[in-house]
């Protein structure tokens, strides 16, 4: 009964999609895509399709990929705080905590290296690491196939998306991944202003643009449509700290690495406080005080990192252009409201 009404609102949720993608003449090549941003590439291993992102929704928000059926991917990556969990470091199974912010997995799909030291190749690779590590969900990958497999309801849903009755751990990974790459966010006012609707963004924030790009060379790092090169930069967060985190440096074991973290997205960013890998700066105006100041003084610290003079009113348009990049997209992505049985 309860399984029949889940394939009855899969269905009508696969036909949905398909329908308002059919209208903007993206029908199987992928999600539709907001103002602003590139069309997602999905890997060749792992083709896009309405079905496997319906999936991949469903186990990202399934508690019982966990040990204890107590957390989900969700639970740390959460719509109400744009896929992040608003605190400082995340909470696992057993009320864990562990030692770094949750980021976002807003636009995730326009980056192939996952986590801040980037040690995961891939989505589909990083969707495999929280399910066995005992802090996060504190499961096994079998014992995760096992439960998956007992639940009747998994099993169409896991054959319109694979063409296969077969459930693993690679599949599990590659429906998640998929879903993924569908929570975008674009269309903020910056994207309207940059498409040519001048009335979008304030006199602030248009101010502020000019301080990022000029004054400030924000840029040199969070740049191109997702506000990041994707790369790793030490900018002096926790190297004050008696035991910094080693960031990059324990992937490579290259000492120029020491402290280097990927360099965050922009987009969205005034809803996923606090920030930094540590948690450690509560709002912009912290991390603007933070950049202004030059960062915190080390050996490794990126050559970017330069003390900014800026004054009170570029601090403020600065925040107000970060505001800008508040967008839309991925509020349309509902939570699922039950699960297959
Ligand atoms: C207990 C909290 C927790 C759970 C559960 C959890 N994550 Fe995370 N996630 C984190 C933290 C913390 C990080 C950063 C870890 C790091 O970089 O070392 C992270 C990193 C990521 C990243 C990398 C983002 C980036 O910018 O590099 C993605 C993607 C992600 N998680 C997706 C998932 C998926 C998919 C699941 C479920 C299979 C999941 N997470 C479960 C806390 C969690
Ligand atoms: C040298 C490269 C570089 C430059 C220049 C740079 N950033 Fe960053 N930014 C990073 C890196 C790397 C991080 C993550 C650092 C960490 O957590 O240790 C980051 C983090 C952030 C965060 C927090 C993101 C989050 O999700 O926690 C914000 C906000 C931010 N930067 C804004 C700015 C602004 C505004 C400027 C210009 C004043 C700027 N950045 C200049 C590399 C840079």
């Amino acid at each position: 009964m309860k399984a029949s009404m889940l394939w009855l609102a899969a269905a009508a949720s696969a036909l949905l999609l398909f329908g308002q993608e059919s209208n903007k003449g993206a029908a199987r090549s992928g999600p539709a895509i907001p103002l602003g941003l590139l069309p997602v590439q999905f890997p060749r291993d792992n083709p896009y399709s309405a079905d496997k992102a319906e999936l991949g929704k469903l186990l990202y928000f399934d508690k019982r990929l966990s040990k204890d059926n107590t957390v989900a991917c969700a639970s740390c990556h959460h719509p109400k705080f744009a896929y992040t969990d608003g605190a400082a470091v995340s909470t696992g199974i057993r009320g864990q905590k562990g030692g770094v912010s949750a980021p976002t997995v807003i636009n995730r799909a326009y980056g192939a290296i996952q986590f801040w030291d980037g040690r995961a190749p891939s989505l589909e690779e990083q969707a495999k690491g929280p399910i066995q590590n005992p802090i996060e969900m504190g499961n096994t990958h079998a014992n995760v196939v096992a439960t998956l497999k007992g639940i009747a309801g998994y099993r169409p849903l896991f054959e319109k998306a694979f063409g296969t009755g077969e459930i693993n751990i690679d599949l599990v990974a590659k429906a998640i991944a998929t879903f993924e790459r569908t929570v975008l966010s674009g269309s903020s006012a910056y994207d309207k202003y940059t498409a040519g609707n001048k009335a979008a963004m304030s006199a602030s924030a248009i101010r502020g643009r000019d301080v990022y790009v000029n004054k400030a060379k924000c840029d040199a790092c969070h740049e191109g449509v997702n506000f990041t090169s994707n790369a790793f930069h030490n900018i002096g967060v926790g190297m004050d700290k008696p035991n910094p985190n080693p960031g990059r440096l324990a992937v490579t074991k290259d000492a120029k690495d020491m402290g280097a973290f990927k360099t965050p997205t922009l987009r969205d960013i005034s809803r996923t406080a606090p920030y930094m890998h540590d948690g450690s700066l509560k709002t912009l105006e912290e991390v603007v005080d933070f950049y202004d100041k030059g960062g915190v003084p080390n050996k490794n610290l990126a050559i970017e990192m330069k003390k900014l003079n800026l004054t009170a009113q570029e601090k403020k348009d600065l925040v107000e252009f970060m505001k800008a990049l508040d967008g839309t997209s991925w509020q349309s992505i509902k939570e699922p409201t039950q699960f297959p049985q």
